[in-house]
C-alpha cells in the first residue's frame, strides 16, 4: 500500500459535521498533550517522593525507586515520539474528496463517526469518509481523564494486534475465528477466496480483518473510534520496516508490577509489514458507526447497499458494544448472503451498562443472546467457551482472562 486516495461519501448534515470536526479536535489534541499529563502523574509521585524523610527516601534510593521515576519519564518521552507521528498528517481524515499522495509507505468506543475505506489493490488504497472539519489550531483544548485513557489503551492494542508479544492474544481468540472462517468455506478453491466478502465490525486496529485478507478472502474491516483509526492508519500506511517503532505501553501504571520489566519494557511493533498483502488481495477498513454504515436497509446517498451483501461477518469482542444488541442482531443477520456465516467470540461486558448519559442499553445473558439470534433466523453451531485475554499485560500481577462465548452460526433458509 504506497498511496492513499480519499473520495468524499459524506451523507450527513452540516451540523453533524461540525461535531465532529470538535470531537476529532479532541482526539488530536489528547495526543498532542499526552506527554505533558503523563509526565504530571509521574512528578506526583517525585513531589511525594520529596516530602518524605531523609532516612525514608534514602531507602527508596536504595531499591532504585527514584531511578525508576526518571526511566519512565524517559519512556513517556519515547511514547511522545511514537504519538506524534500518528497526528503528523491529520489532514488525511479531515480533507474531504482529496486525494492523498505516496505517504512513503506501505476504545474505545468514542463514538463518533468517520468513513474511510483502504482497498488494497496493488499500491493504492481509497477512503471514502464522513470527513470532519479540521482546523489547524486544535491546541486549547484539555483532555479529560477518559481521553487519556482512550490513548493509553490504543498503545496497549497496538502490543494485542501488531506485536509479536500480542501472539499468544491473538492465537486464542482470532486464532478458532480463522479456522472457524476456512471451514465454512472449505469447498472453495483458495484462488477463489476473494469473491468471498468478510465484514468484521469494530475491528480495532485492524488485525484480524487484515489476517482474514492474508488468507485470501475480501475483508473490510469497520471501526468508528478516532484513536484506532489513527493507529491503525499509521499502521497500515507508514510503516516501510517490521519493528520500525518502539513503544512503552505499560509505563502509565506502577500497580501490580513484578518487577521492572512489567513497567518498563518496551514492545516493537509491527511484527509484520502490511505492505506483505500480495497486490491482488481485497482489503479495506471503513470508519463509521456500524449500524448507520450497513444497518440502512436501503441505499441511502452515498453509502452501498448492505442487505445480502456478506458472505461472513466475525465480530471478536464486538457484540457486547451494542446498546440495543437486536439491532445489531438484525443488521448482521439482514446483510449476510444465503448461505453466510456469523462467526462470534466474546465477553458480555455491556458497554453501556450504568452509562451516565442516559442512552439506552439492553443487558443479556448469554443464553439470552444465543435465544434472541434464534428468533431472528440463525442457527447456531460450534458453540464453546474459549478462555481468552484482552490487552493483558504478561507481567503484571492482574491478569483478566475471560471465558469467552464463541459460536458459528447461519442464517436460516
Ligand atoms: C472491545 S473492542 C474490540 C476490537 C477488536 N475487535 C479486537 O478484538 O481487538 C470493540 C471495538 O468496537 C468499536 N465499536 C464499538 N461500537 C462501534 C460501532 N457502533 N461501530 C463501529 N465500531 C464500534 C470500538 O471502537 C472498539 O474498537
Amino acid at each position: 500500500m504506497q498511496s492513499s486516495k480519499h473520495d468524499t461519501a459524506d451523507a450527513r448534515s452540516g451540523g453533524q459535521d461540525e461535531e465532529e470536526g470538535v470531537h476529532f479536535q479532541k482526539v488530536i489534541a489528547t495526543h498532542q498533550h499526552y506527554s505533558k499529563y503523563a509526565t504530571s502523574a509521574n512528578n506526583r509521585r517525585r513531589k511525594d517522593f520529596l516530602s518524605l524523610p531523609r532516612e525514608d527516601r534514602q531507602l527508596l534510593e536504595n531499591i532504585g525507586y527514584s531511578s525508576r521515576l526518571d526511566e519512565v519519564d524517559a519512556a513517556i518521552l519515547k511514547n511522545k515520539h511514537f504519538i506524534d507521528q500518528l497526528v503528523e498528517h491529520p489532514e488525511i481524515f479531515g480533507v474531504a474528496g482529496e486525494e492523498i499522495g505516496d505517504l512513503g509507505g506501505c476504545d474505545e468506543a468514542d463514538g463518533h463517526q468517520h468513513q474511510h475505506t483502504e482497498s488494497s489493490h496493488p499500491h493504492s488504497h481509497s477512503h471514502s469518509h464522513y470527513a470532519p472539519a479540521l482546523q489547524s489550531n486544535n491546541n486549547s483544548y484539555k483532555p479529560l481523564e477518559a481521553d487519556l485513557d482512550k490513548l493509553r489503551s490504543t498503545l496497549k492494542q497496538l502490543v494485542r494486534d501488531w506485536s509479536t508479544e500480542g501472539e499468544d492474544e491473538r492465537k486464542a481468540s482470532y486464532g478458532p475465528m480463522k479456522d472457524a472462517l476456512l471451514a465454512h468455506f472449505v469447498n472453495v478453491p483458495e484462488e477463489e477466496r476473494v469473491e468471498k466478502r468478510v465484514l468484521i465490525p469494530g475491528a480495532g486496529l485492524g488485525r484480524l480483518a487484515f489476517d482474514v485478507a492474508s488468507l485470501g478472502f475480501a475483508c473490510q474491516g469497520n471501526e468508528f473510534s478516532h484513536y484506532m483509526l489513527l493507529a491503525s492508519h499509521f499502521i497500515l500506511n507508514r510503516t516501510t520496516h517490521v519493528e520500525q517503532q518502539e513503544i512503552y505501553p505499560y509505563v502509565h501504571s506502577l500497580s501490580n508490577a513484578l518487577d521492572k520489566k512489567s513497567v518498563l519494557r518496551s514492545v516493537k511493533i509491527p511484527d509484520v509489514l502490511p505492505s506483505s498483502l500480495p497486490p491482488d488481495s481485497d482489503f479495506s477498513l471503513v470508519a463509521g458507526d456500524f449500524e448507520e454504515i450497513y444497518g440502512a436497509e436501503y441505499e441511502v446517498d452515498s453509502l452501498e447497499p448492505q442487505s445480502g451483501q456478506w458472505d461472513a461477518v466475525m465480530t471478536c469482542f464486538f457484540i457486547d458494544t451494542a446498546k440495543n444488541i437486536i439491532n445489531y442482531l438484525r443488521i448482521i443477520h439482514r446483510i449476510l448472503a444465503p448461505g453466510g456465516v456469523w462467526i462470534n467470540l466474546g465477553p458480555l461486558l455491556w458497554h453501556w451498562e450504568n452509562n451516565q448519559t442516559n442512552d439506552l442499553s439492553v443487558e443479556l445473558d448469554l443464553q439470552q443472546v444465543k435465544a434472541l439470534a434464534r428468533e431472528i433466523g440463525f442457527d447456531i453451531s460450534n458453540e464453546r467457551e474459549i478462555p481468552s485475554t484482552y490487552t493483558n499485560n504478561s507481567h503484571s500481577m492482574l491478569r483478566y482472562t475471560y471465558n469467552a462465548a464463541f459460536w458459528t452460526a447461519t442464517k436460516r433458509a
